[in-house]
């Protein structure tokens, strides 16, 4: 592929022992632009980084700036003199980064970037390359440039670097040691890169051939020169789970192309955000087929937008997909967590802006009126936006389902909360509400509570018990509620202590375990009784 980074894996080697020695990581680069132009830049705002990397301007002043030149070149999409990277990459050479596909050369204007013998030949990057990692990596990942470089609308078959729903996706992934895994729709591999730190092996696919060779490279460029350095990563191009039919894997992840795109408008379809389907179909065929390539026991976790028409809640939604998902699928437990509900302008402002179209021009105003008709044509009403996670039984169990709200801040990664979460949905699902009344269950150390009253009264009016971490849920406590929240401390049983409550409160106990026992669930579901 003429115009994606080719994997050479000497040159790699060489890239990566230069980018290591640049500093150019995540951490480096935070040290290198500072606070405020670290944050500007995650806001999409590259002035101050600019600013800050103008040649001249490292600390040494005037002297070799090899992270600041690497931001410059890769990240902000500007020229810089041909010196200068070849100071950055050393091992590499210039050439080198011209035979991997990272930058092609130009001439600069006289005088500006010349070196010493008077050329003022410029490299210029092809492609967009950035640290990333998680608390035990530092990778780098290589896309398509960005907007932010570009400087105008991408290309439909663009291939997106590390987005937003590609960290909430990673933060929310169980992250159990793993056989197999599936990332699907691989993108530039990130989902990937993840899964190498706890999965043997991995197959990525994707439709788009662009989108698997920048995959390839990254992986490529994550490898370390020890034993086992080369992650087991089989690349797959096709159409959804058409490439893995037949196969069996214990996690499948996805951030697919979820967008909901009007067809037939004469629109840009960004291969990226738009499987090709229309409506909220894409992830509804995602639901109903992914159980088939799950073994027992395995785990299928995906971002998705769905839509949810007038007179329906997007409950009743779910409840419809997951009904028809177990009258013709393998069973599976169902969680789905919506973070997000927007109105259908809300959602148009948002996706007539991505891909380069400024708001205000005609091109932007005639995406934003076909979205509205698009919606309007299904008499959409809002669009909800969230993770799912299906998770296949083991055995022959009954299945679960949870359909939950969690618009706020939730526990970063959130894999260990989900990972909880299942095994106590699970273990919900199977004992009785006598045998849930018989676990001495204690309050999480993250649970707080706040009392709010009228200022001299002595009760309160309010009592509110927040979690501190996992989905970060605040809920209203009754008298009842509070008190045994005060004493679960994992020495009574839940059945011992409202007992006790009853007697003090001179209530009948039975009423009380009833009142109860339902809130104890819900409580145990989201781990804030553990
Ligand atoms: C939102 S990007 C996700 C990229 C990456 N996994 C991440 O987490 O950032 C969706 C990816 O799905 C791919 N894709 C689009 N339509 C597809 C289809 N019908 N089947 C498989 N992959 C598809 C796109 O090429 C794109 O790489």
């Amino acid at each position: 592929m003429s115009d994606t980074p080719v994997v050479d894996e000497r040159l790699v080697a060489l890239l990566r022992a230069d980018l290591t020695t640049a500093a150019f990581t995540v951490d480096g680069v935070a040290a290198r632009l500072g606070p405020v132009a670290s944050a500007a830049l995650h806001r999409e705002q590259p002035l101050p980084a600019l600013l800050a990397t103008e040649p001249g301007t490292s600390s040494r002043s005037g002297g070799p700036d090899p992270c600041g030149t690497l931001v410059r070149v890769f990240t902000l999409g500007r020229a810089v003199p041909v010196a200068a990277l070849a100071e950055a990459l050393p091992t590499l050479t210039v050439e080198g980064a011209v035979a991997l596909g990272l930058v092609r050369l130009e001439n600069g204007r006289a005088g500006f970037g010349a070196d010493r013998a008077g050329s003022a030949r410029q490299a210029v990057a092809t492609c967009d390359l950035r640290p990333y990692g998680d608390d035990a990596h530092d990778w780098w990942v290589a896309s398509d440039l960005s907007e932010l470089a570009v400087g105008g609308p991408l290309r439909a078959d663009h291939v997106l670097g590390i987005g937003g729903a590609s960290t909430t996706l990673a933060s929310w992934t169980v992250r159990r040691p793993a056989g197999r895994a599936l990332d699907l729709g691989t993108g530039c591999g990130v989902q990937a890169l993840h899964l190498t730190a706890h999965v043997g092996s991995i197959v990525a696919t994707d439709i788009s051939e662009r989108a698997l060779a920048y995959a390839a490279f990254n992986l490529a460029l994550a490898a370390s020169d020890g034993p086992g350095a080369v992650p087991d990563v089989q690349l797959l191009a096709g159409d959804l789970l058409d490439p893995v039919a037949g196969q069996r894997f214990s996690l499948v992840v996805s951030n697919p192309p979820f967008v909901i795109t009007p067809r037939d408008q004469g629109l840009p379809l960004y291969e990226y955000r738009d499987g090709g389907r229309p409506g909220d179909v894409l992830v509804r065929s995602l639901v109903q087929q992914v159980g088939s390539v799950l073994e027992p026991g395995g785990v299928a976790q995906f971002l998705g937008n769905w839509e949810v028409p007038a007179g329906r809640s997007w409950r009743d939604v779910w409840t419809g997909w997951l009904d028809e998902q177990a009258a013709h699928g393998v069973a599976l437990d169902a969680w789905v967590v919506q973070r997000e509900s927007q109105d259908p302008a809300e959602y148009a402002e948002l996706w007539a802006r991505d891909g380069g179209a400024s708001p205000g021009s005609e091109e932007h105003s005639q995406m934003y009126a076909a979205w509205l008709r698009d919606f309007a044509s299904r008499d959409v009403e809002a669009i909800g936006f969230g993770v799912v996670t299906l998770q296949r039984p083991a055995t022959d169990r009954p299945t679960w389902r949870s359909l939950d709200e969690a618009h706020g801040p939730v526990a970063a990664p959130m894999g260990p909360t989900v990972d909880a979460g299942l095994e106590a949905r699970t273990w919900l699902a199977g004992h009785t509400d006598d045998e849930v009344l018989d676990v001495a269950w204690s309050c999480a150390p993250d649970v707080t509570e706040e009392r709010h009253g009228v200022p001299g009264v002595e009760d309160p009016s309010v009592i509110l018990v927040r979690q501190g971490g996992g989905l970060g849920r605040v809920l209203r406590a009754g008298t009842l509620l509070a008190a045994y929240l005060g004493v679960a401390d994992g020495e009574l049983t839940a059945r011992a202590a409202l007992d006790a409550i009853a007697t003090v409160l001179e209530l009948d106990a039975a009423e009380v375990r009833a009142e109860l026992v339902p809130q104890v669930r819900d409580l145990v579901a989201d781990g804030l009784l553990v």
